[in-house]
């Protein structure tokens, strides 16, 4: 497995596809293009040439770093490549004084065996609320007013 964070390599329909396949959602390759430009922290794996593995983290240096968007291809699931993945980006994050994720729901054991603890005050503001909330990733507000104010 060949590790870079040169994403000059990156053919951005080949990541979009494999997010797609992953499966992480659909993200526009332009969108995935900008994301990983604007992120301090990037990691890909190829085997022979082929995309196998991608993830990121936006951070600020000093205080909080967020690792996103940690796919492999399903071709290469199972072998530990998510592990080494989520490993290096949290290494690369190390001296921020937080590393912060939001897992896919039923990936939670998963970032727990690297050291990550669910969050007791986390909250989040999706722009597609509704979705959100049907992949279990938010609770649905408890302010009444809530939905009058927005
Ligand atoms: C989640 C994902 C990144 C894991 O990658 P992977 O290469 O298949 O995982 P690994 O082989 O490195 O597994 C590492 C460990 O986590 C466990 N694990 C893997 N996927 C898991 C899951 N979905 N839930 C719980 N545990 C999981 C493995 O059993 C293994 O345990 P072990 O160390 O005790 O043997 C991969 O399945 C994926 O891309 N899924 C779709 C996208 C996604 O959900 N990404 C996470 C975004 S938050």
């Amino acid at each position: 497995m060949e590790w870079t964070s040169d994403q000059d390599r990156i053919d951005w329909d080949v990541l979009s596809e494999l997010y797609r396949i992953a499966p992480l959602g659909d993200k526009k390759p332009e969108d995935l293009k900008r994301a990983f430009a604007n992120s301090m922290y990037k990691c890909f794996a190829f085997e022979e040439g082929t995309l196998a593995s991608a993830g990121r983290a936006v951070a600020d240096g000093v205080d909080c770093s967020y690792i996103c968007d940690i796919a492999v291809h399903p071709r290469f699931q199972g072998r530990g490549l998510g592990k080494e993945i989520a490993t290096r980006l949290r290494d690369l994050s190390r001296g921020h004084r937080k590393i912060i994720l939001y897992a896919n729901p039923g990936t939670e054991p998963f970032y727990e065996k690297l050291g990550f603890r669910p969050m007791l005050t986390a909250m989040a503001i999706f722009s597609n609320e509704d979705a959100a909330i049907k992949r279990g990733l938010i609770a649905p507000s408890t302010d009444r007013g809530d939905r009058q104010r927005h």
